[in-house]
């Protein structure tokens, strides 16, 4: 019997991987222009991390967590995400006393227990910046402008950004209080979650994707109305510096975000063609998190983009850089011939040149094999070209071959494939 992968977590072969990684890099040099620097952080943190960030009543920490005991009996988890791992490094290394503004990147896998499906996996990718220190609404202007630049950049276009107000610990409580008495005049439409939630965390409500639920949030207070003017001022001045820099984006009051860190600018981009997990990135503000850490009274703000979703997103014909070998070495012959062939394959290789070896078989399904590869050129080195210290180098393309000097292969076949600057250069 054949061992399968584990539910939701799935493999991403090699033609996927390839253009993943081109995605990647894209985003990656985005991301550096932009003056953010790469932290590389655990898998596995405490428990306690994640209930004391993300919120003990959001779903991510009551239900979603890889979370176990190791051998001394403490409580770890699997990260759920890359903001409060990124806060907790940011307080354990003291990266606030160089620079008061600090700006992070990271890339990885993400773990939690959701209930599998089309575009929803346990474990995902995110890759994802935080901007710790600058509490401007030039900060969340920047970092929506990234994001809608990435997008673009990568060859996503149909995707709508929405931006809310979420208010802060000062004005939210007011509105939490309407919102309660909303819901509770509606309770009888609710369903049996959104009942727990009301009381507990009522604008998760807002959230629900049951029908009914959507119905009741339709008709409930804005958080717009609600926000003090210091938040609503800052709100204003993030969209003024979009309108200005020509970012394309609407408000929309119900994103309220399943983690319970934010506060004033939150956001998601989503699409249509994602089904029901619509949104590829979100993010938003979350001062106060630092210092709820044990950290510094600074102020963060950030977003992760869904790898998975954001390659489902590509269109078709992106374009792909190939992964075939430029080159197949045909050996064919007395084992001499052999050896002297696996020797130039991994000379080639050496120096940049991809090159696909035949293995043992004969020469012509050697032959057979380079041409259904794709190969550009073949070399062919049996007996009689070991005699002369030759090859024969055949071009796939133009159907011709001729005859070159061994030690001089390498030399022009980086020419010819335009490789002998990036190598040698
Ligand atoms: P999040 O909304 O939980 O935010 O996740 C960000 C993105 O990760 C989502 O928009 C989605 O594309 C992707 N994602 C989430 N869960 C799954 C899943 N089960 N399968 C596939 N993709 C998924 C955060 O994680 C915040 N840490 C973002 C942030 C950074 N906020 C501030 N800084």
């Amino acid at each position: 019997m054949t061992v399968k992968s584990v539910k939701g977590f799935r493999d991403t072969l090699p033609g996927e991987s390839n253009v993943w990684r081109r995605v990647e890099e894209r985003i990656r040099g985005a991301f550096h222009t932009w003056g953010f620097q790469e932290i590389l952080l655990p898998f596995l943190e405490r428990t306690e991390l994640f209930a004391r960030s993300l919120g003990e009543t959001t779903e991510v920490v009551e239900k979603q967590m890889y979370s176990f005991q190791d051998l001394r009996g403490e409580s770890l988890s699997l990260r759920p995400e890359g903001t409060a791992s990124a806060v907790r490094a940011y307080i354990e290394n003291h990266l606030d006393q160089g620079d008061p503004i600090v700006r992070l990147f990271y890339t990885g896998p993400m773990f939690r227990y959701e209930r599998p499906q089309k575009g929803r996996y346990r474990q995902f990718n995110q890759m994802g910046i935080e901007l710790i220190g600058d509490p401007s609404p030039e900060a969340d202007a920047e970092v929506l402008s990234l994001l809608d630049y990435l997008l673009a950049h990568v060859g996503v276009t149909d995707v709508t950004l929405a931006i809310n107000n979420l208010g802060h610990a000062g004005c939210r409580p007011a509105y939490l209080d309407a919102l309660r008495g909303y819901l509770a005049s509606s309770r009888e439409d609710l369903c049996a979650d959104c009942l727990r939630k009301a009381e507990q965390n009522p604008m998760r409500v807002l959230d629900c994707k049951v029908e009914a639920c959507i119905a009741v949030a339709a008709g409930a207070p804005s958080i717009l109305d609600h926000v003090c003017a210091e938040c609503r001022a800052h709100f204003e001045a993030v969209r003024a510096l979009l309108d200005l820099n020509g970012v394309k984006y609407v408000v929309d009051p119900r994103i309220v975000r399943g983690l319970d860190y934010y506060v004033r600018t939150a956001f998601e981009a989503t699409s249509s063609r994602l089904g029901a997990q619509n949104a590829v990135a979100a993010g938003g503000r979350y001062d106060g998190l630092v210092k709820a850490l044990g950290g510094p009274d600074v102020p963060g703000l950030g977003f992760a983009i869904g790898m998975e979703r954001l390659l489902a997103l590509l269109p078709e014909d992106a374009d792909v850089p190939s992964d075939r070998p430029s080159v197949a070495m045909v050996g064919a012959g007395s084992n001499e011939a052999r050896q002297a062939a696996f020797l130039l394959a991994d000379r080639l290789r050496r120096s940049g040149v991809a090159v696909g070896w035949g293995g043992g078989r004969s020469l012509k399904s050697q032959l057979r094999r380079a041409d259904k590869a794709g190969a550009s050129y073949v070399i062919i080195l049996g007996d009689e070209e070991l005699e002369k210290d030759e090859v024969v180098l055949r071009d796939m393309r133009h159907q011709s071959q001729e005859r070159v000097p061994r030690a001089r292969v390498g030399d022009i076949l980086l020419r010819r494939l335009g490789l002998d600057e990036t190598v040698k250069g």
